[in-house]
């Protein structure tokens, strides 16, 4: 979707944390990850802004080699898979990527093994003996997920051996406390390898004064990553002693890959690059002189605030940094963690087979803040927002807008006359609410912006109630000619957030989806013009249907 005819030259990267190529897609992720960038995606569209949005699959590192083996495919075989079906789930969704590629794909490999040159070259990337895990029972090292042990910073127990989902923080080798091999169980051995070290300490300074300098960070996560540099940055074993993953490109080091945490967050820029490469743009130049946006979740901070920023400046910022890196909660489900293995959980597919994606969609875009707080999927919750907010406000404002015009005028759209007061407070408010949800959503307030749209839209119900056109026999032009255009609006400032629905409002209205986000505040459906044919747009939800999604909750 283009929006041509403006001369908007801000220039805009998008990309969202991208999805291990290991299981299907959580709505947690959604909620943070991949709803937000789109709505925000949606928008600059609309703008008229050049933005380029991508994804890709996170193909390569230990756990997926793991799920690989149990299910006895090949990792090829099974990255595959998951790409595939995750590119389905997110268009099911309407998540709107220009591009969805994989950290394995030969543009990235190429990409990765340059940063790794250049930084090796510039002696950001050491070598070192180390003493790694070793099972004698399985014949392997054991590096990461193949370790499950006890956080030496927080206690957690079973964690994996390169970081704590529970605190947060990022480990090398040797700090696991009580390590076991995650195959068999048993204690490893210790083996010696010869590892290569990313040299994060060296750049506290300078993440220190990026961190500082950078407006645009949410300032809650900064100062605390801005502590962990206080604390103290340890180097980052970049090396892993298995075969999936990309070969680290020396002649000495046969046999041996990097990290995934060093490949994976290249791949915003091998997949952007590529993308724009392929649509006659230059992708380098694109990237240095556009805004960039990495969409996260809050587990990730660690790698996006220190490794991701690091590794750029290491390669004196040959690709430039990110402006924002737009972080948010956990999502909850009814107040709990959401656990597959304990039933306390709800999938994207299973949600999508009994509800409309924009349903999924308008709820999580109303209750998820810019912040890192949790954020509760809450069943009644869900039913009263769509049936009070989505069905009787919006909904009902559109159809009775619509459907009037049909009754009262054929469908259509009349010559306004002498507009009285409230016309008039009517107008204003048309003209007012595309710059007013604009800004919030420039500042990343996505929810206050959707907040303010409503009242848009409830605005428009009074409206339409004080001037009763149903009860008049003339057709009250002015509210048939101000509600039909209102209607427009609505449908322009909703459509980030609810695109399918809006889809088919434009077809209602009989003009051209593509309207511009600006345009929202005209008054752009003229007199004479015919709309088709008027239908309600939203169900409500049956107290029944939320029932049997409450009653499949175990727990
Ligand atoms: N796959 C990682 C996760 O789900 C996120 C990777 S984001 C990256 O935690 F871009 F940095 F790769
Ligand atoms: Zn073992």
């Amino acid at each position: 979707m283009q929006v041509t005819g403006t001369l908007n030259s801000r220039k805009i990267t998008i990309t969202a944390a991208l999805p291990y190529a290991n299981g299907e897609i959580h709505p947690g992720h959604i909620t943070s990850t991949y709803l937000p960038p789109d709505i925000f995606a949606r928008y600059s569209r609309l703008m008229g802004y050049d933005v380029v949005f991508t994804c890709a699959s996170d193909d390569f590192g230990t756990p997926i080699l793991i799920e690989a083996e149990k299910a006895k495919k090949t990792p090829e075989e099974h990255v595959a898979y998951w790409n595939k079906r995750d590119s389905e789930d997110f268009s099911a969704l309407g998540i709107s990527f220009d591009i969805f590629y994989k950290t394995s794909s030969k543009e990235n490999v190429e990409l990765v093994q340059y940063f790794f040159r250049k930084l090796y070259e510039k002696k950001y990337i050491y070598k070192e003996t180390v003493i790694q895990p070793y099972c004698g029972y399985d014949k392997k090292f054991l590096p990461d997920r193949y370790i499950i042990g006890t956080c030496p910073y927080c206690e957690a127990e079973r964690q994996y051996s390169d970081g704590c989902e529970n605190c947060g923080r990022a480990f090398t080798h040797g700090e696991i406390k009580n390590p076991q091999c995650a195959i068999c169980g048993r204690t490893p051995i210790q083996k010696t390898s010869e590892h290569y070290f990313f040299k994060l300490s060296s750049f506290s300074s300078a993440l220190k004064e990026w961190l500082t300098r950078n407006e645009k960070l949410q300032s809650e996560v900064k100062n605390y990553v801005l502590k962990w540099i206080e604390d103290g940055l340890r180097d980052w074993d970049v090396t892993r002693d298995i075969s999936w993953g990309v070969p680290i490109p020396l002649e000495e080091a046969k046999g041996k890959v990097l990290y995934g945490w060093f490949d994976n967050h290249l791949c915003y820029i091998s997949t952007t690059v590529l993308y724009l490469d392929r649509n006659g743009k230059n992708g380098k130049e694109f990237w240095n002189s556009s805004e960039i946006y990495h969409y996260i979740g809050k587990d990730i901070v660690y790698h996006h605030y220190l490794f991701l920023p690091a590794m750029r400046l290491g390669l004196e910022e040959e690709y430039k940094l990110p402006e924002y890196i737009p972080t948010r909660g956990h999502l909850l489900l009814q107040g709990k963690k959401f656990s597959k293995s304990r039933g306390w959980y709800i999938g994207l597919r299973e949600f999508l087979d009994k509800f409309p994606p924009d349903y999924l969609r308008f709820y999580l875009s109303r209750i998820t803040p810019y912040d890192q707080s949790d954020i509760n999927f809450d069943w009644d919750d869900f039913e009263a927002k769509i049936n009070n907010e989505l069905v009787a406000n919006a909904g009902n404002f559109l159809y009775r807008a619509l459907s009037l015009l049909q009754s009262r005028a054929g469908g259509v759209v009349p010559n306004p006359t002498n507009y009285d007061d409230a016309d008039k407070r009517f107008v204003e408010k048309i003209k007012k609410i595309a710059s007013t949800a604009g800004e919030q959503i420039e500042s990343n307030e996505l929810d206050k912006a959707l907040k303010s749209i409503l009242e848009f839209s409830s605005a428009c119900n009074e409206y339409f109630q004080s001037k009763a056109p149903w009860k008049q026999k003339e057709a009250n032009e002015n509210c048939l000619y101000l509600a039909i255009n209102a209607a427009r609006t609505l449908g322009i400032l909703l459509s980030p957030y609810i695109p399918f629905s809006i889809e088919k409002l434009s077809k209602q209205l009989n003009i051209d989806v593509n309207q511009t986000w600006d345009s929202a505040s005209e008054l752009a459906i003229k007199p004479g013009h015919k709309i088709g044919k008027p239908e309600i747009l939203f169900k409500k939800i049956e107290k029944e249907q939320i029932e049997e999604q409450k009653a499949k909750l175990k727990g």
